[in-house]
């Protein structure tokens, strides 16, 4: 990107139907435009305009080979970017479309290999938010759109933390106001079922993976989600092997009983430090704290758990002790995501 470039600033449009026309006209002509999405703002940009599609990849930093998920407005938009559509997928399509799943199929010639850092398939997923959908149908052309944080950072769940990353960097953002979910959507890599393989989740997300196997049966979950990968081991997901969601603090991941987490924080925690906690911990704790939701309320817990990660560096936490939520339901998707923001640093406490 030139000097003259990044200089410039950015446009924030309201998601009128004036502003959306704008959007739609800035999209068509290859620029990047940030978009509500019911999980978190993208950073969109026409996905068979491959030159717009490397201005995504130089605006977030992000590593030459993560993939980018497109996004379609109507299920017919999705036949001539894959090579074919299996049972299971046409199954998921129907029960959870629109919505935060994205499914990875076998790319066609269509969709420029740029879009998916070289790799002979494609990620797609059909957003359940209004605005996103108006503007993939007014730009008339599908839109590859990652999380639109510079890379690394926690995602942005509203439009002002979209230009605390992407100032200067990008053309608009569409506010839409707050994200519904909170964080990205599930993703499942269904390449290898038409060979007998099963569907493989890469990243937890709105979408369970108990809901997914109600709908197709037994779903692999990929040893990536939950662990770190060890040297020399291929991320199946080339975007869970980079430190992730990770703010400036130190973030230790705290398991165990709630008496417990208490305990342990109020012994550890210096005058610089914080809990990231629960709304039930406040009272308790005797330290600085941020919340992130409910402790049995896994979707308040996804809702706000990345605005909370960047709030510790508002706030100049030096080292965040963060309650460890709960795998089951949505709680995994904010598991994986609190895993990945503390770089695997986890305590075991009563
Ligand atoms: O909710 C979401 O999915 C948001 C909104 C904007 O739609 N998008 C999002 O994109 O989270 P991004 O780029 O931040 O995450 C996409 C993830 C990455 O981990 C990437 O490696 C993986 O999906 N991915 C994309 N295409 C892939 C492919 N063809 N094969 C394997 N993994 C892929
Ligand atoms: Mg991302």
């Amino acid at each position: 990107m030139s000097e003259a470039e990044t200089k410039r600033r950015t446009r924030r449009l309201s998601d009128s139907p004036a502003d959306r026309r704008t959007a739609a006209a800035l999209l068509r002509a290859g620029e990047l435009v940030a978009i509500p999405t019911e999980t978190v703002y993208g950073l969109a940009a026409n996905a068979l305009d491959e030159r717009a599609v490397e201005r995504i990849f130089s605006a977030k930093g992000r590593p030459q080979d993560n993939p980018l998920i497109v996004h379609i407005a109507s299920q017919e938009d999705w036949a001539p970017l894959v090579r074919s559509i299996p049972a299971e997928a046409a199954c998921l399509a129907e029960a959870c479309w629109p919505g935060p799943l994205t499914m990875i199929l076998r790319r066609s010639a269509l969709v420029p290999e740029r879009v998916s850092a070289g790799l002979n398939t494609v990620a797609v997923r059909l957003p359940a938010h209004p605005t996103a959908r108006a503007l993939i149908q007014e730009s008339g052309c599908p839109l590859a759109a990652p999380s639109a944080n510079r890379s690394g950072s926690p995602s942005p769940t509203d439009a002002n933390r979209v230009l605390e990353d992407m100032d200067g960097r990008i053309a608009a953002v569409v506010d839409g106001g707050p994200c519904q979910v909170g964080v990205e959507s599930t993703v499942l890599d269904l390449t290898g079922v038409e060979a007998g393989g099963r569907p493989r989740l890469l990243r937890p997300g709105g979408v369970t993976a108990a809901r997914l196997e109600s709908l197709i049966g037994s779903v692999e979950i990929d040893p990536a989600v939950t662990g770190r990968l060890r040297e020399g081991e291929r991320a199946a997901s080339p975007g869970m092997k980079y430190k992730h969601y990770a703010p400036a603090a130190h973030v230790i991941l705290v398991r165990g009983t709630a008496e417990g987490y208490i305990a342990f924080v109020n012994k550890q925690a210096g005058p610089q430090d914080a809990a990231l906690c629960f709304e039930e911990d406040c009272d308790s704790l005797r330290t600085a704290f941020i919340t992130y939701g409910r402790r049995d309320d896994p979707e308040s817990q996804a809702h706000g758990l990345f605005d909370a990660l960047r709030r510790l560096d508002e706030q100049r936490v030096r080292t965040a002790y963060a309650a460890c939520p709960s795998v089951e339901g949505v709680g995994l998707a904010v598991y994986n995501r609190l895993l990945r923001a503390a770089g695997f640093e986890t305590v075991d406490v009563q």
